[in-house]
């Protein structure tokens, strides 16, 4: 009778924590219909240059997709930035990669030694195994490692949610990164389906106890992810952030037009020697061909663009616009793309303005400054 009062308690926990963790979203995991987390064994990397509650929902404890709780330090964010993140399916990729752009910082990404399942359930069932050995102590491996921050007096640390929780990959960086970040100013970011962020901020407290945690957080959901670049500004100017890097140019004087027949789109350019080699051949009429069924629009810069020194690897989102280095053509991309060390980011379309490229056959366009 006992066992079956104790099965009876165990299967109502497990319901109520699968439901806390629906949503609207279909990322976000259940036992039934799945999508989709150390000590260093990779010395010393340098950063690249250029328990949710379970009603805690967003909304709840957040407004403007920040979030709001009471211990707010004053926003009084020095200039030296570096921005570190983990991601699986590369929704905060691009949400680091926007505040990398934003300030012109250096960027890394904390990676787990044993690569993410690429199989939904599997990840799940990693994930719970994971966040449970932590709250035993035990943390599941990465690759990276910082040797400290002294080059730096913000560091942004983005993570998704995992069963309301920072995926392990973040935890473990936090937890052996503890002391080298005591007394940094620490801005935390995140993703989700629809959970809010204030457990996983109270959990970075916990592992980082004498880092000073910048507030607001940012948190965006599979709702408020296309407005990404708006809710980064926002948030930066927010914090007060402002440029790195005095010999990288301000965000304006990386913006580019594309007239496309009568419209004319926009889009910023990364603070990369790539980019900056783009922009000054501007202006520059070309033809767009199109590449696999509006996947890319690409086409071949002649001479090549200077890609010396330019860190390569990126996941193509719709919008970036790339260098693919082995044919040294420009492609802009259509479609959500696929990890590749041979991908180089220099800018991305603004907004919507995709739409207006993702069209069949090939477009004559211009690009030209504002
Ligand atoms: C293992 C796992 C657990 C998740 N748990 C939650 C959750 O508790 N709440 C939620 O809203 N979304 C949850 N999600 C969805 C992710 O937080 C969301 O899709 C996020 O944007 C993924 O970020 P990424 O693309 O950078 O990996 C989970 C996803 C995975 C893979």
């Amino acid at each position: 009778m006992k066992k079956l009062f104790l099965i009876f308690c165990m299967v109502l926990t497990t319901i109520f924590a699968m439901a806390a963790c629906e949503g609207s979203d279909n990322t976000t995991p259940t036992s039934q219909q799945p999508e989709t987390p150390g000590q260093s064994d990779h010395e010393t990397e340098k950063p690249e240059n250029n328990g949710q509650d379970e009603n805690d929902q967003e909304g709840n404890d957040q407004e403007n997709g920040t979030d709001n709780s009471d211990n707010i330090t004053t926003p009084d964010v020095s200039k030296r930035y570096l921005v570190l993140y983990c991601s699986r399916t590369s929704n905060t990729e691009q949400v680091a990669e926007l505040i990398h752009s934003s300030l012109g910082c250096d960027i890394m990404e904390v990676e787990p030694t044993v690569p993410y399942d690429e199989n939904y359930n599997a990840m799940l069932e990693r994930a719970q195994d994971e966040l449970s050995a932590i709250r035993q102590g035990d943390f599941p491996p990465i690759k990276t490692n910082v040797a400290n921050f002294d080059d730096y007096d913000t560091i942004f640390i983005g993570y998704p949610i995992w069963y309301g929780s920072i995926a392990t990959p973040i935890q473990t960086f936090l937890h052996t990164h503890a002391s080298k970040l005591a007394g940094k100013r620490i801005a935390l970011f995140a993703t989700s389906g629809s959970s809010g962020i204030s457990s996983s901020v109270a959990e970075a407290k916990r592992l980082c106890p004498d880092a000073t945690f910048i507030e607001p957080s940012l948190l965006l959901t599979s709702s408020t992810l296309s407005q990404a670049e708006e809710r980064v500004t926002e948030w930066l100017d927010k914090l007060g952030t402002t440029q790195t890097n005095p010999e990288v140019p301000s965000t304006s004087s990386l913006k580019m037009n594309i007239i496309v027949g009568n419209q004319t789109i926009t889009a910023t350019m990364e603070p990369n020697a790539a980019a900056h080699d783009f922009l000054s051949r501007l202006p520059l009429e070309v033809t767009l061909n199109d590449f696999n069924n509006i996947t890319e629009k690409i086409f071949y810069p002649n001479p090549p663009l200077n890609t010396e020194g330019v860190t390569q690897g990126c996941t193509p989102m719709r919008g970036d616009i790339t260098i693919y280095t082995p044919w040294e053509n420009v492609a802009i991309f259509c479609k959500n793309g696929s990890k590749s060390n041979q991908l180089i980011k220099i800018g991305r379309i603004d907004g919507d303005g995709i739409e207006t490229l993702s069209v069949s056959g090939d477009i004559r366009v211009t690009f030209q400054h504002p």
